[in-house]
C-alpha cells in the first residue's frame, strides 16, 4: 500500500493507495475511529461498489449503516443534505461517529459538508471512486454543495481523518468519466511536473486498460502534487489558483453548453485555450502548444468545440465568482511545461481571438 500524507498541522492525514480494501481495517485503526459509522453513496456507485467496501468496513469490526442519494450533480443540494441529516438523527450518533464518502465528488462534497456540520463536526474519511475525486476533489478540503443555481456556493473547508483510494474502483466507472478524470491529471502535470505529465501521455494505453501499477503511481503522484499546493495554501489565498490552469476559459464553456458537456472535456478545450494564449503572447513555443493538444486527443478529450459562441463564453467568464473586479485572471504556462503563473489580462481581442481558435 502506498501512503502519500497531506501536512496541514493539526489537520494533517494520510492519504492511503492500494488496490483493493483489504487495509481498511488497519486504516481505521490508525486513525483511532472507534464509534459509529455511515457510509454515503450514491445510486451507481452502490450498484457496483458498495457491497464489497461495506464488506471491508464489517470484517473489521466496523458498525456501518449506508445511506444512497440519487447520483448526479443536481443532487448535489440542501434537499439531499436534509435526508442526510435525517437519517443521521435517526441513528442517535454522538461525536465519535463516522461518515464514509464512497463515490465521486458529487458523495464526497456533500458527505463532507453533513460531516462538517452536523454535531458542529464528525469524523469523516473519503473513499474516492472516480478518477476526478482520486485525483482533485478528495485533496484539499473543500465541501459543500450547490444553491440556487450556483455551483459550490455553500460549503466549508473541512479536511477528512484519512483518503483510501482503491484504484480497482474505476474498472466500473464509465469510460467517458474516466477520461473527463485525465484531463485533471494531465493539469497536475502542466502546472507543476513536466516528468509527470510525460509518464501519462506515454501510458494512455495502459490507463485505459486499467494497469494497477500505473493506476497507482498515477493516483500518487497527483495527490502529491495536489497536496503540495494546498499545504502552502490551505484557504486558497493565492497559489492554489493554479490549480484552475484550462479553468477559466473551461467553466464558461461548461455553463454556456449547459452542462451537457463533463467538467474534465471543458478543463481539456480550456487548457488547449490557456496554451494557445501563452504562445500568442510569446511565453511559450508552438511545440509545447502541438504537445499539450496532442496528449489530450490521444486521451480522447475534445480540443475543438465547433460552433463555439465566442461572446457568450467571453461574457460568462466574467459571472465566475473567482473573478476580482473586472479583469481576467488567467494561469498559463512559462517557458516549459511544468511551470505555470497566473497572468491578468484585459486584451478582449487576445482573448476572444483564443476562444474563437476552438472553433476552427
Ligand atoms: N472538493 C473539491 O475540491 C472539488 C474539486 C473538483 C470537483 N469537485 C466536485 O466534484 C463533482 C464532480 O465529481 P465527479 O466527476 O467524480 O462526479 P460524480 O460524483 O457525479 O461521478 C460521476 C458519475 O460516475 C458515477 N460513479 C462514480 N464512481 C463510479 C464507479 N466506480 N463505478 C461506476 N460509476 C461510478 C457516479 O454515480 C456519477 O454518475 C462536482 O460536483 C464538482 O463540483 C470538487
Ligand atoms: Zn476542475
Amino acid at each position: 500500500m502506498i501512503k502519500v500524507n497531506v501536512d496541514l498541522q493539526e489537520r494533517s492525514y494520510p492519504i492511503y493507495i492500494n488496490t483493493d480494501y483489504s487495509q481498511i481495517g488497519k486504516c481505521i485503526h490508525s486513525a483511532k475511529l472507534t464509534g459509529k459509522m455511515v457510509l454515503i453513496t450514491d445510486t451507481n456507485v452502490d450498484k457496483y461498489q458498495a457491497d464489497e467496501c461495506v464488506k471491508a468496513f464489517v470484517e473489521a469490526g466496523c458498525e456501518v449503516n449506508k445511506f444512497v442519494i440519487p447520483a448526479g450533480e443536481e443532487n448535489k443540494n440542501l434537499d439531499t443534505m436534509r435526508d442526510i441529516y435525517k437519517f443521521l438523527l435517526g441513528l442517535k450518533l454522538d461525536r465519535s461517529a463516522t461518515l464514509i464518502a464512497l463515490g465521486g465528488g458529487v458523495v464526497g462534497d456533500i458527505t463532507g459538508f453533513a460531516a462538517a456540520t452536523f454535531l458542529r463536526g464528525i469524523n469523516f474519511v473519503q473513499i474516492p471512486t472516480t478518477l476526478l475525486a482520486q485525483s482533485d476533489s478528495s485533496v484539499g478540503g473543500k465541501v459543500g454543495v450547490d444553491f440556487e443555481g450556483s455551483k459550490n456556493i455553500v460549503g466549508a473547508f473541512y479536511q477528512p481523518k484519512f483518503v483510501y483510494i482503491n484504484v480497482s474502483t474505476l474498472k466500473t466507472l464509465p469510460e467517458r468519466e474516466l477520461r473527463a478524470g485525465l484531463a485533471e491529471v494531465v493539469k497536475h502535470g502542466i502546472i507543476l511536473d513536466e516528468e509527470f505529465y510525460e509518464y501519462v501521455d506515454y501510458n494512455v494505453l495502459k490507463i485505459f486498460n486499467y494497469d494497477e501499477a500505473v493506476l497507482q503511481y498515477i493516483a500518487k503522484k497527483n495527490c502529491s502534487i495536489k497536496a503540495s499546493v494546498v499545504e502552502k495554501d490551505e484557504k486558497e489565498g493565492g497559489l492554489r489558483a493554479i490549480l484552475n490552469f484550462g479553468h477559466t476559459i473551461g467553466h464558461a464553456i461548461e455553463t454556456v453548453m449547459d452542462f451537457k458537456l463533463l467538467h474534465g472535456e471543458c478543463v481539456s478545450l480550456g487548457m488547449v485555450a490557456a496554451m494557445r494564449m501563452a504562445l500568442y503572447l510569446e511565453m511559450i513555443d508552438q511545440h509545447s502548444v502541438d504537445r499539450v493538444k496532442g496528449t489530450l486527443d490521444k486521451i480522447g478529450l475534445p480540443t475543438k468545440l465547433e460552433g463555439i459562441d465566442v461572446d457568450s463564453v467571453y461574457n460568462q467568464m466574467f459571472y465566475d465568482k473567482k473573478i476580482k473586479g473586472s479583469k481576467l485572471t488567467f494561469v498559463l504556462p512559462r517557458k516549459k511545461i511544468g511551470e505555470v503563473i497566473q497572468c491578468t489580462i484585459d486584451d478582449e481581442d487576445l482573448i476572444k481571438r483564443v476562444i474563437a481558435s476552438l472553433g476552427e
